[in-house]
Order: structure tokens, then C-alpha cells, then sequence
């Protein structure tokens, strides 16, 4: 008989079977989770691939929390992410980035305290991008519900505590990029997975297992048009590795996609920084810890990377309210902490100067 030459392959569904399998005790309520993050998105990819076709392109004519306007696929996006986890027997709450305050789901009798979790999601990230049919997509975070496991029980479903935790607590991290074909990527803190959508059966198949970031410097990935506004250590670092004559970076190229997804899933694959520094006149970044900027360090952490502000590593920062947003760098583990040396000499050198003055 010839051989087809046709293989089995590893499907989103199988490979998390497998993994909760590793989990004797486990009683796949996280499982269903990220199966559920699997059909969301599956919706999302759809409306997403119609969008020049149906009504979604272009704006809402309304504005977020945050006082952006709000593109039509991020609303429809975020409604479809909201429906699909309300109803999950395990879902405490959630929490979006277009919503303004935290969204208690009803508890349900037949799961157990310990059972809950919490769900905090960027529905569409880069939705600028949109109309040009540029790479978009969802970030997830989520997390147990801790007043129910550190007996802060009370009436409501969930507490905002639930919500402000460091994102070393996250149970798992992940995003979907809706590109050339659609990917999902995740951790449950076992390594960083991505699964391929095969349209033609309308399955995630296992395409990257185990990604670990490449330990050399292919990408600079910075809004460059914003150097003025950035602080002297930040500006240092963008010259250091896109005009130093280190060896490691004469191969270094510039690429921002604008999308923090999109941007984030080139580097983790090819090897590069991205960075997107605090405006030097207010101080603040712009990706909101929550919702961009956690789920995407602790992927880059378990690919062997590291995410900071520069002066504090991202995973142990403590939260004090749900729409937050810090400075970011973020990729391989050797720029990083490049950079916060710097950040940290400039720091120092400020000190000295103030001491000396007084
Ligand atoms: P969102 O579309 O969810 O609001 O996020 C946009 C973010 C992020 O995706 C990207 O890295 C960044 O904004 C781009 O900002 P600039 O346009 O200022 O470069
Ligand atoms: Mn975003
Ligand atoms: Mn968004």
C-alpha cells in the first residue's frame, strides 16, 4: 500500500487533554476555560476576516474608559468576549479594557469555591489598525479568585481584589493574532504553545511547542516618532542598539506594527525588543498593565525573555486600579536588562546630582 504521506497532528482540543491529564486532581474547569478562549476567538477571527465586507470597519462614534474612541470591532469584539465567559460555571468575573468597572458573572451552586477564576481581557489590541487590514488581536489574563480561596468571601460574585493582583499570581496568559492566518498563544506557566487555525476544518492545530525566544537582537520595535518625548535612558538604549557598534546588533532592524500583538509575537519568534517608554512630561506609559501588558510578560518570561518598566519587573508589580498603564520593555532577557541598567546608572547619576546640589 503507497503511503499518503498524511500525519496526525495535535489539536488545541488534545493538547490541553494532555496537559490536564498531567494534573491528576485537576477537574478541567481551567481546561474548559482555554477551550472557551479557543471559540471566542474563532468568532472574533470570523467577524474579523468579513470586516471589509459587513458593517464593522470604522468607528463606533463612542469612547472607552480611557477616553479613546472606540472602533466598531472593539465593541463588537468585546461583546462576543463578554458573552462567551459569562456564562462559565467557573468565571467569577471580568474585566475588559473597553469596560470601565469590573463585571461580576452570577456564582453557580455546582462549582466549588476553589473553582473560580477571574478573566481580564484586551478584546482587540491594535484595532487602530483595522481598516488597513493590518494584524490585530486579543490578550487574555487570568486569575484565580482569591477572596474566595483566602476566605474574603463576601454577597457579590467578585471583589476588585480579585481583579488587582501581580501578574506573577497569573494561572495563564495568552493571545490570539488574527494575521495571515490566525494563532493562539498561551502559557499555564508549563512554556509558551501556539496553535495554528486551520480554516479548512476550523481546528487550532499544535504549529509552535515550547517557543523560546531567540537569543539574538533581529527587531527594535518602537514608536521612534515619540524619541523626544522619551526619557535620557530610553533615548540611550534606542541609540546603544540602533547605532552602536556592538556586534550582537549590526544585524538589528527597525519594525513597529503599531499593534502591541502583533509587534510582540514578531520578536518572540524571530528575537528583538519592543518598547514603549513613559512620556517624559507625565511619567506614564501607555499599555495598561492588566490587560497588555502582565499576560504579555509572563509569556515572555516563560519564553525565556523578561518584561520591566525599567525600574521594576512587570510580573511583580501590584496593581491599585483595573485601567493602569506602565512604561514597557519587553523581549529578550540580555536588552531588557540592558536597559535597566541604564535606567538605573541615569537614576543614580540624578541622585548624585540632587545630593550634591543640596
Ligand atoms: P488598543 O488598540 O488595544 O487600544 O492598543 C493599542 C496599543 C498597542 O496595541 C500598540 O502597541 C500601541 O497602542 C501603539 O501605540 P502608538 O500608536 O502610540 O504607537
Ligand atoms: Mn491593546
Ligand atoms: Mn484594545
Amino acid at each position: 500500500m503507497p503511503d499518503s504521506g498524511w500525519k496526525d497532528f495535535e489539536t488545541l482540543e488534545s493538547y490541553i487533554a494532555k496537559e490536564q491529564r498531567m494534573h491528576p486532581h485537576s477537574r478541567g474547569v481551567f481546561s474548559n476555560l482555554l477551550r472557551r478562549i479557543g471559540v471566542a476567538s474563532k468568532v472574533v477571527t470570523s467577524k474579523v476576516q468579513k470586516a471589509g465586507l459587513v458593517d464593522v470597519l470604522g468607528m463606533q462614534g463612542t469612547q472607552n474608559v480611557q477616553g479613546e474612541t472606540q472602533a466598531k470591532l472593539d465593541v463588537l469584539a468585546n461583546d462576543i468576549m463578554k458573552a462567551t465567559f459569562r456564562w462559565m460555571p467557573s468565571i467569577a468575573g471580568m474585566a475588559s479594557e473597553e469596560d470601565d468597572e469590573m463585571i461580576p458573572v452570577a456564582r453557580k451552586t455546582s462549582v466549588d469555591d476553589d473553582d473560580h477564576y477571574i478573566i481580564l481581557f484586551d478584546p482587540l489590541d491594535g484595532s487602530s489598525n483595522i481598516d488597513a487590514n493590518v494584524s490585530v488581536g486579543t490578550i487574555f489574563s487570568i486569575h484565580r479568585a482569591i477572596s474566595d480561596t483566602k476566605g474574603l468571601k463576601s454577597d457579590e460574585p467578585c471583589i476588585l481584589g480579585d481583579f488587582l493582583q501581580p501578574g506573577y499570581k497569573q494561572e495563564a496568559a495568552g493571545y490570539v493574532i488574527y494575521g495571515s492566518s490566525t494563532m493562539l498563544v498561551y502559557t499555564t506557566g508549563h512554556g509558551v504553545h501556539g496553535f495554528t487555525l486551520d480554516p479548512e476544518i476550523g481546528e487550532y492545530i499544535l504549529s509552535h511547542e515550547n517557543i523560546i525566544i531567540p537569543d539574538r537582537c533581529k527587531c527594535f520595535s518602537a514608536n521612534e516618532a515619540n524619541y523626544n518625548k522619551w526619557d535620557a535612558p530610553s533615548k540611550q538604549f534606542a541609540d546603544y542598539v540602533r547605532f552602536g557598534s556592538e556586534e550582537r546588533y549590526q544585524k538589528l532592524s527597525s519594525r513597529y506594527i503599531g499593534s502591541f500583538v502583533a509587534d510582540f509575537h514578531r520578536n518572540l519568534l524571530y528575537g528583538g525588543v519592543f518598547m514603549y517608554p513613559a512620556d517624559e512630561a507625565t511619567g506614564k506609559g501607555k499599555l495598561r498593565l492588566l490587560y497588555e501588558c502582565a499576560p504579555i510578560a509572563m509569556l515572555a518570561e516563560q519564553a525565556g525573555g523578561l518584561a520591566s518598566t525599567g525600574r521594576e519587573r512587570i510580573l511583580d508589580i501590584q496593581p491599585s486600579d483595573l485601567h493602569e498603564r506602565v512604561p514597557i520593555i519587553v523581549g529578550n532577557r540580555r536588552e531588557v536588562e540592558l536597559y535597566e541598567k541604564m535606567v538605573a546608572e541615569h537614576d543614580a547619576a540624578v541622585e548624585k546630582e540632587v545630593r550634591t546640589r543640596n
